[in-house]
């Protein structure tokens, strides 16, 4: 049996995701973790649907002891993790982070916060749950994370801290992919870029997107789910967009 960990799933990407693995495999187990499993109306639907082959985990990712519990408590349940998919994001957050258009809106409080979620978070959670992956299967850890935050590709500019802490994800996920070779060799690890889909993140900034590039949320997690099964050993350390093609770093 299959069991993937899709961390960020109370809504949006995270939630697809979760419910994407469940339909696609009458075998397949999902550890869903989020802040507040029990205020996510989507992950109790998904509870209803699937029963036990869904596990609600309480994890915020800028809480290392929460992270490590959080282990501790799958470990009760299950030794081998197949697909770690950590999706948690911030863009805005209503509290005043939101990107910025120029230098004079970058706010150390509001740049630390993307940080914490967006690259600080992930690592944290390879760090805990790296003894899941070690086994004799194969398995991914892949971070979801986004165009804007290669550095080759910016000619934009602005939106300094998710840019940036997402550039910061990115050279995690590929020291990672370096580490996991030796500490776990059947672990693929990967940076995603989901395309543009219609969530609560993206909304204020749709007004641009081509309708035919805005993707549902169920689309882009079939998507990024067919570009994870076609991984090879060799497709550790890069960086992919939702239809497979490399993103430059
Ligand atoms: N949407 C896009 O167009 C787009 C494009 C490129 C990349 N991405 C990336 O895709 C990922 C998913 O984004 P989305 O569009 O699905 O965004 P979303 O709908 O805003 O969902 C964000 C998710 O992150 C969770 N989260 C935020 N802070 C957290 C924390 N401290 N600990 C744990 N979970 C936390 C939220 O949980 P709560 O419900 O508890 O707040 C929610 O599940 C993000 O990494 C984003 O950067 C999205």
């Amino acid at each position: 049996m299959r069991t993937a960990l899709i961390q960020g799933a109370s809504r949006g990407l995270g939630l697809a995701l979760a419910s994407a693995v469940l339909a696609g495999d009458p075998l397949a187990r999902v550890v869903a973790t989020s802040r507040f499993p029990a205020r996510s109306k989507g992950l109790s639907q998904l509870a209803e649907l699937h029963g036990d082959r869904l596990q609600r985990l309480a994890m915020d990712v800028t809480d290392e002891a929460g992270i490590a519990a959080a282990a501790q408590r799958l470990a009760e349940s299950t030794s081998r993790l197949h697909l770690v998919i950590n999706v948690a994001g911030v863009l805005h957050d209503g509290t005043g982070l939101a990107p910025e258009k120029k230098l004079a809106d970058v706010d150390p409080v509001h740049l630390r916060r993307a940080f914490d979620v967006n690259a600080v978070g992930p690592l944290l959670v390879a760090k805990h749950f790296l003894p899941f992956l070690r086994h004799d299967e194969r398995s991914v850890l892949a971070n979801v994370s986004a165009r804007v935050g290669s550095v080759g590709d910016n000619r934009a500019g602005g939106w300094y801290g998710y840019r940036a802490s997402k550039a910061a994800q990115n050279m995690f996920t590929r020291n990672l992919s370096i580490e996991l070779a030796r500490r776990a060799p059947n672990a693929i690890v990967v940076a995603l870029h989901p395309g543009t889909v219609d969530t609560e993140l993206s909304r204020p900034f749709q007004r641009s997107v081509a309708q035919e590039r805005l993707f549902a949320p169920a689309r882009a997690a079939r998507q990024l789910l067919e570009v994870l099964e076609g991984l090879r050993r060799g497709d550790s350390g890069s960086f992919l967009a939702w239809d497979g093609s490399p993103v430059p770093w």
